[in-house]
């Protein structure tokens, strides 16, 4: 039976050396130390021996056992090694190379116009408000000096909210202009007010190339006591130089909206010929860019200011015409299209 051992020592050593991947080898472990194996049925058959050849033979087998086992483990640590060092040189990580890029998103240059505007008000002590785009007629006109019959509705082509009205000043409507913002802080706010007020604004209109039906504008309110035309002036003033430059023109003109008095209505020098007159500018040099004025004294008496002690200037800006100006767009449309050609270079 020393002798069965000893051979199967051999055989199953010099198998091993034979072995060349892990499923031979389960193979080899089946088939020398399995539970039907050789090693176990010798290992089995030691019962039947004489008890003192049984310890001897006994030992020995145990031997083999050890050293078959032994091997095994070191077999399948060299396969286990080896198929790490593959795997590890598969997924190896180039970090020199360089990364992917992300795509970076943008503001809309309307948006980007807006916020260039904010910060120059702010920086000059204003607090930014908003109010809703859909509207009561009697913020958008009424409160603005502008009851039902007020000729200067029909500029502002309005879009009205459907639905049954039992007095008109309960009509809906979108706000035509952001003026109304105005109406409503003059009613709701304690002077000193020093307020800019940007959003959208709705025309019933068809859209062309400078007209879209709706769009975008900022209005500025001061109420306080001794505020006169030349703050108005001054402030606007150097709104234009931060927004334009500093070397550029500026012109006020007399101009009409119910809600102030007197109105006005600044230009600034045309940025295309620089006033010489092009086509940009119909020729006249100037291109006017908002409306503005003292608020008239009954706007803030219907809002519970007393006119008698407060005075108020107000402006209004529209917000698209400046980066057209600015950039020498000449299609409102191109701002509310969404179309990232156009809207990624800014
Ligand atoms: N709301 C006017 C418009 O949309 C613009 C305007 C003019 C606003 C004069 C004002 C102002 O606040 O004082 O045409």
């Amino acid at each position: 039976m020393l002798q069965q051992l000893e051979e199967l020592k051999l055989n199953a050593l010099q198998g091993l050396e034979t072995v060349n991947n892990t499923k031979e080898l389960e193979s080899w472990r089946v088939y020398y130390l399995g539970k039907k194996g050789e090693l176990t049925r010798i290992l089995r058959s030691l019962a039947t021996l004489p008890l003192a050849e049984r310890k001897a033979v006994g030992a020995y087998a145990n031997e083999v056992k050890t050293l078959l086992d032994d091997s095994l483990k070191q077999k399948s640590q060299t396969f286990r090694e080896a198929q790490l060092a593959v795997s590890a040189k598969r997924e190896a990580i180039d970090i020199t190379l360089p990364g992917r890029p992300f795509p970076l998103g943008r503001l809309h240059p309307l948006t980007q116009t807006l916020y260039e505007i904010c910060d120059i008000f702010v920086a000059m002590g204003f607090q930014v408000v908003e109010g809703p785009e859909v509207e009561w007629d009697y913020y958008n006109f009424e409160a603005l000096n502008m009851p039902k019959e007020h000729p200067a509705r029909d500029n502002m082509s309005t879009s009205w909210i459907d639905f049954e009205a039992e007095n008109d000043e309960r009509r809906m409507l979108l706000r035509t202009h952001t003026t109304s913002v105005s109406a409503r802080i003059i009613e709701t706010m304690q002077p000193p007010i020093r307020v800019i007020e940007p959003g959208k604004v709705y025309r019933y209109e068809a859209s062309d190339a400078t007209h879209t039906p709706m769009f975008c504008q900022i209005d500025g309110l001061v109420v306080d006591k001794g505020v006169t035309m030349a703050d108005l002036k001054g402030t606007l003033y150097e709104f234009a130089r931060r927004f334009f430059g500093r070397d550029k023109k500026v012109r006020f003109r007399c101009d009409y909206f119910p809600f102030v008095e007197p109105g006005v209505e600044m230009a600034i020098e045309c940025l295309v010929c620089g006033g010489a007159g092009c086509r940009l500018c119909g020729d006249s040099g100037w291109i006017e860019i908002l409306g503005a004025g003292m608020t008239h004294p009954q706007v803030l008496q219907r809002g519970g200011i007393d006119p008698e002690v407060y005075t108020s200037f107000a402006f209004g800006v529209g917000i698209d015409r400046l980066p057209m100006l600015r950039y020498g767009i000449d299609d409102i449309r191109l701002f509310y299209g969404s179309d990232l050609r156009f809207l990624r270079q800014f």
